[in-house]
């Protein structure tokens, strides 16, 4: 029988929480705002035409800061469609997705909807097929208070105060051919400093992301990071990251290690940033935004029909439906984030609804959790205080993908009256029996312990069957004299409350 040790100190501190790591991502592309969020026929629309329902499963799901409005879309965005009297909107076809913009959620719509939710908004401007001018027009009518013709636009379009928008992306996947006007790591560099020196003239309070490599794999990763940061360093806040993971061939064990390769690329993206900084002469670091990091079974859509010649409205685009196996990896990433929350302080779980989400709805119909809702959501919730890291005693076992991966994999978060003990286990036949010690931490009871995990390791929710997977009773978890005994079933997502 495996067992793991887990010894927690308090001062392990890796940074304290800062909750915009529990951040997501609303896209133009799908269904993820027409038809997603936005459905004014549905029995739950509010006078915006946004559903209700979706609002009262995000708040659950207690996302924070969300990234909008693209992904890909804001490499043809023209931000001025989607203002003013929605009569008057224009239709644009989206060449990212092959679809049609209706422009009918706009920037006001979208900020309001924000306010639904309790979530900060993450602005990105085009830097694909337009520029500085344009981005500091989109500025100026969101953030400057009155006076000014932009400003005065948006109060006439009735949203009287600012939208005081702090974090702004400089384009998107500026490194990847198929974003609309992709460029070298040297162009990109010059045009983010120069947008980023632009923008913070008028707001030197803005934070500022950069755009990073699309994912590790892609042939210029590490390069394009030391390059553009060699132009834009002292201009920008955040360089961001983008990793999607899958399992492939059926090679569940690589699969439910894939944190491993989050981890190996904060770290590459680290020590690059730092590499250029000291260059540089800099006192400042550069943080990390994981702006988009999730589940995606790309190699299918690849292979799908989804994109075709058709310009269509809302069309069903990157619908992939989870399952239990997926979201013990989402928990596990997202345990990776917050071992790294020194340096990645602002994340986005892509997308937030029916687009690789982890919520689903139906036209006229319900909206419901997938199985990746569970892990987001509870750690989320329990997550606060300081982060720390644990140290874990536990044999590995070997995958194809990442070589030797340790069985379990855990994050702690604690404040004075309460603390959280995050956990996965990868093994796919084992239950493994875990200690934490816990007596540096205020955790005198067990008041909440659940697990995510099923005999069927791709059991999913579906529309027929939406409460299929859900979170389970961790039964036998015990707390005696400082530790808390835990039993982890195979291919689980785990979490146990604790508070003095
Ligand atoms: O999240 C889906 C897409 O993935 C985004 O539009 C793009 O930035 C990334 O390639």
């Amino acid at each position: 029988m495996t067992t793991a040790q887990i010894t927690v100190r308090r001062d392990a501190v890796v940074a304290p929480l800062n909750r915009r790591i529990f951040g997501s991502f609303v896209e133009h592309l799908g269904r993820c705002v027409y038809n997603g969020i936005y459905e004014p026929e549905h029995p739950t629309a509010n006078e915006d035409g946004f559903r209700l329902d979706v609002v009262e499963l995000v708040r659950e799901l207690g996302s924070t800061t969300i990234r909008y409005p693209g992904g890909n879309f804001v490499s043809g965005f023209r931000w001025e469609d989607s203002v003013g009297p929605r009569e008057k909107r224009p239709v644009r076809r989206d060449l990212a997705w092959h679809s049609l913009e209706t422009n009918q959620v706009g920037v006001d719509e979208f900020a309001r909807w924000l306010k639904l939710t309790g979530s900060e908004l993450m602005m990105a401007v085009n830097l694909g097929t337009r520029g500085i001018e344009a981005a500091l027009d989109l500025l100026e009518y969101c953030n400057h208070p009155s006076g000014t013709a932009l400003s005065d636009q948006r109060i006439a379009n009735g949203t009287p105060e600012p939208h005081d928008i702090r974090m702004w992306c400089l384009g998107n996947e500026m490194d990847g051919p198929w974003q609309t006007g992709y460029m070298t790591a040297d162009d990109y560099g010059k045009l983010a400093a120069r947008t980023a020196q632009a923008m913070k003239a008028a707001d030197r309070g803005l934070e500022l992301v950069v755009c990073g490599s699309s994912g590790s794999s892609m042939p210029t990763f590490g390069d394009w990071e030391r390059t553009v940061l060699e132009h834009a360093y002292e201009h920008v806040d955040f360089i961001s990251c983008h990793a999607y993971y899958q399992e492939r061939r059926g090679d569940l064990d690589s699969y439910l290690a894939s944190s491993l390769d989050m981890q190996y690329f904060i770290e590459t993206v680290v020590s690059t940033a730092d590499h250029v900084g000291n260059k540089l002469r800099s006192s400042k670091k550069i943080k990390l935004s994981f702006d988009e990091w999730n589940i995606w079974y790309l190699d299918e859509h690849r292979e799908s029909d989804e994109v075709n010649d058709e310009w269509r409205y809302a069309p069903r685009q990157l619908e992939d439906v989870y399952s239990v196996a997926d979201a013990v990896v989402l928990g596990n990433l997202l345990i990776t984030l917050l071992a790294n929350h020194d340096r990645v302080a602002s994340a986005s779980l892509a997308q937030l609804v029916n687009v690789i989400a982890p919520i689903m709805t139906e036209p006229g119909g319900d909206a419901w959790r997938q199985t990746t809702f569970f892990p987001f959501s509870v750690t989320s919730r329990l997550a606060s205080g300081d982060v720390l890291r644990p140290r874990i005693d536990v044999p590995s076992y070997d995958t194809a993908a990442h070589g030797a991966a340790p069985l379990v994999d855990a994050i702690v978060t604690a404040d004075d009256e309460r603390s959280a003990v995050f956990l996965v286990n990868r093994s796919r036949t084992e239950s493994i029996t875990v200690t934490v010690d816990v007596s540096e931490l205020a955790a005198s009871r067990i008041t909440e312990a659940v697990t995510l995990w099923d005999d069927d390791v791709y059991a999913k929710n579906t529309l027929e069957d939406q409460e299929r997977v859900g979170l389970k009773t961790l039964e036998g978890a015990s707390l005696d004299e400082g530790t808390l005994t835990v039993v982890l079933p195979p291919v689980s997502w785990s979490a146990v409350a604790l508070a003095s």
